[in-house]
């Protein structure tokens, strides 16, 4: 993101964004990771807007985004205050990480304190927090002294927007939302999320950018994968995290990964396709050798190989591409590794619910 566009919302419009929260009215802001629709954490009928605008299920809960605290202001120089109106206890092991990571792409989620609206839980006796680090978010959240809920601004299953211009495209029917513009998101796909409700133990619940090594070497802490701790403690049939449907982040054209080396075998995959097929390729690599593709217009799409980068433009990547007509869009499997997990399990749940008609898969 450039130093540009980080003002590229005056004080004044970020005022009137303040009193249209007040007011019980959806705003969309920038985070560093992708743009999220704004309500009053506090007001249940604006939480209900949020629900109607996305078309989500109302027992999928949302996060709540808070104002880190203030360096300058002496009666708030740390994070207990500003936390104890949410969540019920607040262990050693929650401030390490809070710590470490905030303000930035980092959820965690907390038993809630009984004040919290059981709107924005989707009934469950936990809530999700966490402070982004863009600034014209800060600014909102300093100046509205409150919590807001932000879910990403886009409709339920589909690709997150990381521009002002993405998410008025997403919500083209809603003429007066108001958006703030903070130019492109730096991060590009959602905050991490660590479970910290059900007793001792962090558990990954949605990976990012920042991921448990890296946790471990700053605080100590260890996050455990989901499937690690198979005492029963997660087991529910409540949508914790709507991202962990199959089918979420879905482009309208299909979309496929290829093993390194395999594009032909994908594209046998669709014999049908004769016409136009976007293959993303590695700029690590030298240019795709088709051999045998008569019938067939691929053009080839470079992505980074760095992961970092690559998250970064992932869905700046999918939404052009969607936008570009093609029949069909490969992309290359991401590699192994821990630092490629975020990525992976988006572009995974992408394949999953794209096509023009997702109907048959469980994001609708
Ligand atoms: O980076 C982000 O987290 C973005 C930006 C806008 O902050 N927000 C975002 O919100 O991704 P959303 O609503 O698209 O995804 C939030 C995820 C959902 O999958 C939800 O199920 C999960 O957080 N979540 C919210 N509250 C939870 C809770 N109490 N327990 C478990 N998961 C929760
Ligand atoms: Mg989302």
């Amino acid at each position: 993101m450039s130093s540009d566009s980080r003002s590229l919302q005056s004080s004044a419009v970020i005022d009137e964004a303040v009193q249209t929260l007040r007011n019980g009215g959806l705003v969309a802001i920038p985070t560093e990771t992708v743009y999220g629709l704004a309500a009053d954490a506090k007001n249940p009928e604006a939480i209900k807007k949020i629900f109607t605008a996305k078309g989500r299920p109302s027992n999928h809960p949302l996060i709540v985004h808070l104002a880190a605290p203030d360096k300058f202001d002496q009666a708030q120089v740390d994070w207990l205050p500003i936390l104890t109106p949410w969540v019920r206890d607040l262990s050693e092991q929650a401030l390490k990480l809070i710590e470490a990571f905030w303000p930035g792409p980092l959820t965690l989620v907390f038993k809630k304190d009984k004040s919290v609206l059981s709107e924005l839980t989707g009934g469950q006796d936990t809530v999700a927090i966490r402070a982004p680090s863009h600034p014209i978010a800060q600014e909102l959240l300093r100046k509205f002294k409150g919590g807001v809920v932000a879910p990403s601004a886009n409709r339920f299953g589909k690709v997150s927007p990381t521009s002002a211009t993405d998410v008025r495209n997403e919500f083209e029917g809603m003429l007066d939302l108001m958006v703030l513009d903070g130019g492109d998101c730096e991060v590009g796909i959602e905050s991490t999320i660590i479970d910290l409700s059900s007793g001792d133990k962090a558990v990954l619940l949605r990976p990012g950018a920042i991921t448990p090594s890296e946790i471990f070497a700053k605080t100590g802490v260890k996050v455990y994968q989901p499937g690690e701790l198979d005492d029963g403690q997660l087991g529910n049939d409540l949508p914790k995290v709507s991202g962990s449907l199959k089918a979420h982040y879905a482009p309208t054209t299909p979309l496929r990964l290829y093993q390194p080396g395999r594009v032909l075998d994908a594209l046998s995959e669709f014999p049908d396709i004769k016409s136009r097929v976007a293959v993303a390729v590695w700029d690590s690599e030298s240019s795709l050798v088709l051999e045998d593709r008569p019938s067939t217009d691929v053009e080839e799409v470079i992505v980074s190989s760095d992961p970092t980068t690559f998250a970064s433009r992932l869905y700046r990547s999918l939404r052009d591409l969607d936008q570009q007509g093609w029949d069909l869009i490969l992309f290359p499997e991401p590699p192994t590794g821990e630092e490629w997990d975020g990525v992976r399990d988006r572009l995974q749940r992408a394949c999953f619910g794209s096509g023009p008609s997702s109907s048959s898969h469980d994001s609708n």
